[in-house]
């Protein structure tokens, strides 16, 4: 138990020193003031837009005017103003799995490639799953979006070595444990838990679907639908977190052909940037049955109307994080109230289904309180469609978990994973997968 701690404890502190959350408490962020006082938040409930009300006014009373008319509105607002529309189409996937055991023999692991074009060279995404050995039929699973390569995320010998982006030279080097650190990005034993309680888990690096750096769109998936010449997507076409979400979409379409995972239960998490990109796929695709989104802070679940941490300047500021979303969401940072959506509206359109907003009680600058407050405001989405909201308006104390259709869960401590949060998501994936 002490070792997992350490190792995941390691895990968390190397996660956050690879995602610039050294931003964490500055007062300037590329030039542009960040507020931390609460009463400087401003009065966001006076200009946020309501999920059931539709653009040309009529009120949404059904489950069925919000599915078939309010929902695809909202996408479609969120596809053009946030993070981008992706291909209509999905090409014609080729994979190759090879099976094996895995953790010394004690569980089934699967190394799934998906390849998105014919050239063998082309994107491809490696992911790589385990599922109990003594599973008698298909599975659910949880897949997790990381910020490491499988070879990285665990320290079990044999699982394929995967690549990172350098984002100088543009090259792919081959993802190595550097020598003397500890091998394995510490995720082994909370692996091992989800197979004790009868989940699959799968992991893949998100990075193996698209770069994440400015000027990465002629390297990845987006490069296959570039117009010819063109080095970027349209303003309203797809930055990284929509193609990272498109990826994650694809992964999907291969659990359904696999017998061994029940594609019907399939929950997905990520943090940070890949937070935003959990909530932003489960919106998407339908098929997600559960949604863990940790810290996904702006531009994910926190209502970005509320003046507080990040902000849409900050994100899309052009040294930081324009190229993760539509070129389309830049304009808004000037005045954010002019955004025809806010996150409420993405967590509800992750409704009916469960989702689980995980923060942390010093994160800031992704600011906890307002990812809560998108909560409650998409409560009465959840309500419609005859699911438990929130069950509560008040911000709950450090360390209380809310099991409900729609979740939160604040750790004490700052961003990204703590182990506490993973013994949350296996709690929340045993009540909801
Ligand atoms: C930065 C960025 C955040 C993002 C985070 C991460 O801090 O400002 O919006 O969530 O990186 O992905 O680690």
């Amino acid at each position: 138990m002490k070792r997992y701690l350490i190792l995941s404890f390691l895990a968390a502190v190397t996660m956050m020193a690879a995602n610039h959350v050294t931003a964490q408490d500055r007062d300037v962020i590329a030039g542009i003031p960040v507020n931390y006082d609460e009463s400087k938040t401003g009065d966001y409930k006076a200009t946020l837009p309501d999920p059931l009300t539709m653009l040309d006014g009529t009120k949404v009373t059904t489950a069925k005017q919000w599915e078939k008319k309010r929902r695809p509105e909202i996408v479609k607002l969120f596809e053009e103003n946030q993070y981008g529309k992706w291909p209509a189409k999905k090409p014609k996937l080729r994979y190759k799995v090879e099976q094996d055991l895995g953790f010394d023999g004690t569980a089934v692991r699967k190394q799934a490639t998906i390849y998105f074009s014919p050239d063998d060279n082309g994107p491809q995404v490696d992911v790589l799953i385990y599922l109990p050995k003594d599973a008698n039929g298909p599975v659910p699973l949880l897949l997790n979006v990381s910020f490491m390569a499988n070879n990285i995320t665990v320290s079990d010998p044999g699982v394929k070595a995967g690549f990172n982006w350098n984002p100088q030279t543009k090259a792919k080097m081959t993802a190595e444990s550097r020598p003397g650190a500890p091998r394995g990005f510490g995720m082994d034993a909370t692996i091992k838990k989800f197979l004790n309680e009868g989940f699959g888990f799968a992991t893949l690096h998100y990075t193996d679907i698209d770069p994440d750096f400015l000027g990465g769109a002629t390297l990845g998936v987006r490069s296959l639908y570039l117009k010819p010449g063109a080095e970027e997507p349209a303003a309203d076409e797809w930055g990284s977190i929509s193609a990272w979400a498109w990826g994650i979409s694809t992964v999907v379409d291969y659990f359904e052909k696999d017998p061994d995972i029940d594609a019907k239960r399939i929950a997905i998490t990520g943090a940070s940037r890949l937070g935003k990109t959990v909530m932003w796929t489960g919106a998407r695709d339908q098929r997600i049955a559960v949604v863990l989104a940790s810290c996904s802070g702006e531009g994910g679940a926190a209502i970005s109307r509320r003046y507080f941490g990040e902000t849409v300047a900050h994100l899309t500021e052009k040294t930081r994080f324009p190229y993760q979303f539509a070129a389309n969401y830049g304009k808004y940072g000037d005045d954010v109230t002019k955004l025809p959506v806010d996150a409420h509206m993405l967590v509800s359109l992750i409704a009916p289904r469960p989702c689980l907003l995980q923060t942390g009680t010093t994160d800031n600058w992704s600011d906890p309180k307002g990812e809560f407050y998108s909560a409650v405001e998409a409560g009465k989405v959840y309500r419609l469609l005859g699911k438990d909201d929130l069950g509560t308006t008040e911000l709950p104390a450090p360390d209380q978990p809310i099991y409900h259709t729609l979740g939160y869960f604040m750790h004490e401590g700052g961003h990204g994973n703590l182990p506490i949060d993973w013994e949350i998501f296996l709690e929340y994936c045993k009540r909801y997968l």
